[in-house]
């Protein structure tokens, strides 16, 4: 290994100072992104004698496959071998001058919710190879572990994270903030391109090339508006197209759909539509539930919705709502109708908002701010197929993960979908006690 590749080098710097505690490197294929964690780790450890440190990974099996296999791969490089000896028992690498790496898997797994099984952790830094696939909590826990002999060394506390594209966290905290200026002085990020990396063998490049778009833009041109989850149920163009839709036809049969707060911490969202074009939009922070009555009720005037043509979802405050408007209660958790395959109501009408929107054919007129439109973009990101229950029913991602990956609850694309409730079956009241 001669030297470091200049984007390397621009990583090492903010390695190495004060200031930095959080470093995104990355953001394409085979831009030394694991390399340049594994030189970090190596350097960490042989200049502080006794340190600790986490290499991370979303499951330890990719870990052990891959990012272990980059640090044989440098310390072989760079001549160090003989410096560690590898124990595949414990996943620790262990340096002849007490310096230690813990391998760690860091997954979100539904039993540890909370990660308690970092809770007795103290390390003196991290690096965690493809953070995307890690939930913010993740991250953020080891973040918080990272305090072992910092005096001593006197060191600023230091996660780096690479990562390929990915429209999650890493997209909002990192990437955006970074191209629009305006990322915390503790937070940096840096794009590395294959292109910037010479050691890669042509064909490889090549190889990128070939791929299908979504995965040349997101690995070769380091794009980061692809996303290319095949679990996505809605494409990211006809997400975006939802702005400019306006061949959507209006034929002056009025909804409201309304996704209510729930015990003050989530966003209310009040949507009114003229046949599947979003006219009218009102949404409240810890609202007040005579609030949203109110604002209910005067969009009903303004825009002349009968009530048998609204909606609101119908758990916690909701169901306030729902009493006193006299409107339609949507329950989360209710049975899917006309026996279609779905888990439950909620999957249901977010399987066919996906169809109407593939299709292009929902449009939201009025004007929102740019702040407004990526939320909306984010949230529709994350309407995704999961895993088939024990049934065979179609699911989709969980309201508690999309929270763990966006940090937030999904409240405009719920507002979205509830108004599909009204294509399924319109005559039938729902009942039932789980939250939308
Ligand atoms: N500074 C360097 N000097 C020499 N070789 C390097 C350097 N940085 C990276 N490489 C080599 O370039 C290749 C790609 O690097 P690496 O595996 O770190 O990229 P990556 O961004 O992690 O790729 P992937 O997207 O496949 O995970 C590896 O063979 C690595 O050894
Ligand atoms: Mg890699």
């Amino acid at each position: 290994m001669e030297k470091l590749l200049p984007k390397q080098n621009n990583a090492v710097f903010y390695l190495k100072d004060k200031i930095t505690e959080e470093l995104v490197y990355g953001g394409a294929a085979g831009g030394g992104k694991s390399a340049l964690g594994c030189l970090w780790l190596i350097e960490n450890c042989q200049r502080f004698p006794g340190s600790r440190w986490l290499m991370g990974r979303s499951k330890l099996k990719a870990l052990r496959e891959t990012t272990l296999n980059s640090f044989f791969e440098i310390s072989a490089l760079t001549n160090i071998q003989n410096q560690f000896k590898y124990n595949a028992q414990d996943h620790v690498i262990k340096f002849f001058n007490g310096s230690e790496i813990l391998l760690k898997d860091l997954f979100l797994y539904p039993s540890d919710p909370n990660f308690d099984s970092l809770g007795s952790l103290e390390i003196t830094g991290a690096f965690v190879d493809e953070c995307n696939q890690i939930a913010h909590k993740a991250w953020q826990v080891v973040k918080s572990r990272i305090r072992y002999k910092l005096n001593e060394f006197q060191l600023t506390p230091k996660i780096l994270g690479t990562c390929n594209p990915a429209k999650n966290w890493v997209y909002t905290e990192f990437y955006k903030k970074n191209k629009e200026n305006n990322i915390e002085e503790y937070k940096r990020f840096i794009q590395a391109l294959p292109t910037d990396n010479p050691h890669l063998h042509p064909s490889y490049l090549q190889a990128l090339l070939r791929l299908d778009k979504n995965s040349r833009e997101r690995l070769y041109y380091g794009n980061w508006e692809y996303d290319d989850d095949p679990n996505a149920l809605i494409s990211y163009e006809s997400i975006t197209n939802l702005f400019t839709n306006n061949h959507s036809e209006k034929t002056g049969k009025k909804y409201i759909t309304a996704d209510v707060a729930r015990l003050g911490s989530d966003k209310a969202v009040i949507m009114v539509w003229d046949n599947y074009t979003v006219i009218d939009l009102i949404e409240f922070d810890k609202s007040r539930i005579t609030d949203i009555q109110n604002a209910i009720n005067a969009l009903k005037v303004k825009h002349k919705v009968p009530n048998l043509n609204i909606v609101a979802d119908e758990d916690g405050v909701g169901g306030g709502v729902v009493d006193n408007c006299r409107i339609k209660g949507f329950v989360n958790n209710s049975k899917a109708l006309n026996n279609e395959n779905f888990s439950n109501l909620k999957t249901q009408c977010f399987y066919k908002l996906a169809d109407k929107m593939n299709n292009d054919e929902i449009f939201i007129e009025i004007e929102l701010s740019q702040k407004q439109k990526e939320t909306i973009i984010e949230e529709l990101e994350y309407v995704k197929s999961y895993n088939s229950d024990s049934d065979g029913k179609m699911q989709i991602l969980p309201k508690a993960e999309i929270k763990q990956l966006i940090g937030r609850s999904p409240d405009y694309a719920d507002a979205l979908a509830m108004r599909l409730y009204f294509d399924i079956k319109p005559s039938i009241k729902i009942t039932s006690t789980q939250s939308w």
